[in-house]
């Protein structure tokens, strides 16, 4: 790994450097309380809280509640505050597929859309709790149609327009949905995503959706259900564009965003209304300090939590301006980036390392004929970033003269916990730096010792922070199952980490069965119960394989019935079927068919032997001997190679 250290650019303008971080770092530890009430205190707030944080790890009173005197609410915070004095500042640019088809909005703007929306949820019986799934494109309509949840205190679920329907139907099952948003299409690198022909797909699995909202994005032919399906233009106009905020205490849910662990079926990650606002707000000033000048621009889709927390809630709360992209990082070609930021004039870009990868092989050419003069900022999150890709973002696109901000968080944690303050900390390519104030991450071996100094183990949080996920929707045991039981006493977060001798972490992905597909988060549970879907298959297994662009890819070892026989044409049907159950981003690399799996006596699979074999490795499988049949392995790697 690289150990090179980058400086902060002698001319980087920021509000924090080392010495106010010092001062934000001491007051965290010496009064934790005050500091997190003053960060608070970025809301305004209908009721101001008193309290700061009251949570245990601890299964004898385990909870985890913030600021729980507090009320508020969200779009408040997002919208009506600016009125006065940003009414007229651009909040969300939206950049279409093609380049140059943009909407700029006001703040004043979003607003009124945002009341429409509310409206038309309390005229369709939404109430302060229901859920509703948002399933849409990278619009601006979207990020209303999230607000107005906010607005009425019904809680969103957003899921990214990739997802299959049966994925979709599963989803509103789990949340019980009241009713959805989509578009009649959704419109990505040239091709069409048939969103509403998804949910009536879904909800013919499903059917407990009352009502269907289709906004128009291409105007593409739709299916339309009497009675239950709602054309966003035909009664946008006669919704009033005000609407009454519901007042919410601070720990009512905000939202439910599903996603994938080491076992059964995704999760529904919780997070409430004061604190994860307090979390978005705050992580997003110190570690972006974007200004009125700003144009911020991160490319994540909305149907993940960095398009919740960077697109919409906390650019929206700092009165920034957002840019929302529905298109790819390649089309119409692999400039598109840079010609959009110099269109644009965006100052801070932030985007995900596997965008980086498949951006670099296409040389410094479609970097290089821009100017990109309006950056100021760099920024990257979903997986670790290589260090080769790191220095190719900072001297090709950055020109060397922009710091890089590369962010380590989770679903789970509402927003950045590990990142540098960009005027505050020197860089290391590969690193996520150090803690933001207040986060306390500790390294644990497992025997469950906490290591001290330099050193590697599985990476857990001492301590909870406002942004940190409430429960599992509707299984508060799972969450205690899934995060509190590895390491008693403390947030384990999947994650394995080595600190250097300077305190730097360096986050070198997950050790559970969750694999890091391109950033997306890809249980290989789920995958597994896809394939065993399919009526020829017996058991399968799936494992992670390095990939040069997606960083991990997913590969297959499938175990058919007793006298079928594998082909092109069934693992055809299996990536099928793989489709189907999750959706195209789930989709094994390789499949291969293994007449039996390597397993123990007691019956568990040794992932660590099909990892290697995945990996291309003919021996050095250490110890076989626990396995009950160990021929397995020589059969594994001759299967591999045929
Ligand atoms: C990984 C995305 C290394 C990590 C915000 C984590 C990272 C998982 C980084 C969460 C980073 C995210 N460096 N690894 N900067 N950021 N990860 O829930 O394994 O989609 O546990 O949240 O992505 O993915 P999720």
């Amino acid at each position: 790994m690289s150990e090179a250290v980058h400086p902060v650019p002698a001319d980087f303008e920021s509000r924090i450097g080392p010495a106010e971080l010092d001062a934000l770092n001491h007051r965290a530890d010496t009064d934790t309380d005050g500091f997190w009430l003053e960060q608070a205190r970025r809301l305004d707030w209908a009721k101001a809280p008193t309290r700061a944080g009251n949570w245990s790890f601890h299964e004898a009173d385990f909870g985890i509640r913030w600021f729980e005197d507090g009320q508020l609410n969200l779009s408040v915070n997002c919208l009506d505050r600016h009125l006065a004095e940003r009414g007229d500042k651009v909040a969300l640019i939206f950049e279409g597929d093609e380049p140059g088809h943009t909407q700029r909005w006001t703040y004043r703007q979003l607003y009124e859309e945002t009341c429409r929306f509310a409206n038309l949820y309390r005229q369709k019986g939404v109430k302060r709790g229901d859920r509703v799934m948002i399933y849409m494109p990278m619009i601006p309509e979207a990020a209303a149609a999230m607000l107005a949840c906010a607005r009425v205190g019904a809680i969103h679920s957003v899921v990214f327009g990739g997802f299959s329907p049966e994925s979709v139907a599963g989803r509103i099952e789990d949340c019980d949905a009241k009713l959805i948003v989509t578009a009649d299409e959704g419109c990505r690198g040239g091709k069409r995503i048939p969103l509403k022909a998804n949910v009536d797909k879904a909800i013919a699995l499903c059917p407990r959706i009352d009502a269907v909202v289709v906004v128009t994005r291409t105007g593409g032919e739709v299916a339309m259900v009497e009675g239950r399906d709602i054309r966003w233009s035909d009664v946008r106009d006669t919704l009033p564009t005000e609407a009454e905020p519901e007042v919410m205490d601070a720990e009512d849910p905000l939202f439910i965003l599903y996603t994938s662990g080491s076992t059964g079926k995704p999760k529904g990650v919780v997070h409430t209304t004061g604190g994860y606002a307090t979390w978005a707000a705050t992580t997003f000033d110190w570690v972006f300090g974007a200004t009125d000048r700003d144009i911020f621009w991160c490319t994540a889709d909305i149907g993940w939590i960095t398009g919740h927390s960077y697109v919409v809630y906390g650019p929206l709360m700092n009165g920034a301006t957002s840019v929302m992209f529905d298109g790819i990082p390649t089309y119409p070609g692999p400039d598109r980036f840079w010609e959009t930021c110099d269109r644009l004039g965006v100052t801070i870009f932030y985007t995900a390392p596997t965008a980086l990868r498949s951006l670099m092989r296409e040389g410094d050419a479609p970097v290089t004929k821009h100017r990109r003069s309006s950056i100021r900022l760099l920024g990257t999150v979903g997986e670790p970033i290589n260090p080769e890709a790191w220095e190719w973002y900072w001297r090709v696109v950055g020109d060397g003269r922009v710091p890089i901000v590369d962010t380590w968080w989770q679903t789970e944690t509402g927003g950045i916990l590990i990142s540098p303050v960009p005027g505050a900390i020197d860089m290391k390519p590969g690193s996520a730096t150090k803690p933001l104030p207040g986060i306390k991450p500790l390294l644990v071996d497992a025997n469950h010792q906490v290591l001290e100094g330099a050193t590697s183990g599985n990476l857990c949080l001492s301590h909870s922070w406002p942004g940190q996920m409430r429960t599992v929707w509707g299984d508060h045991e799972r969450f205690f199952q899934t995060y509190f039981t590895a390491y008693p006493g403390l947030y384990f977060t999947g994650d394995g980490c080595r600190r250097d001798e300077d305190g730097y972490y360096w986050i070198t992905g997950r050790v559970d069965d969750v694999i890091n597909v391109s950033g997306h988060r890809i249980g290989t549970a789920e995958v597994e119960s896809a394939l065993v879907a399919h009526p020829l298959v017996a058991e399968a297994a799936v494992v992670a394989i390095p990939h040069d662009i997606k960083g991990q890819a997913i590969y297959a070892y499938v175990t058919l019935n007793a006298g079928e026989s594998g082909s092109d044409e069934l693992r055809k049907q299996l990536n099928q079927e793989v489709r189907q159950h999750i959706g195209a981003l789930a989709a094994p690399e390789r499949i291969q068919f293994a007449p039996s799996l390597p397993k123990t006596r007691s019956g568990k699979i040794m992932r660590r032997i099909l990892r290697k074999v995945a990996e291309g490795e003919t021996g050095g499988f250490g110890d076989v001997s626990t396995l009950a049949d160990p021929s397995v392995v020589d059969q594994l790697v001759a299967g591999r190679n045929s």
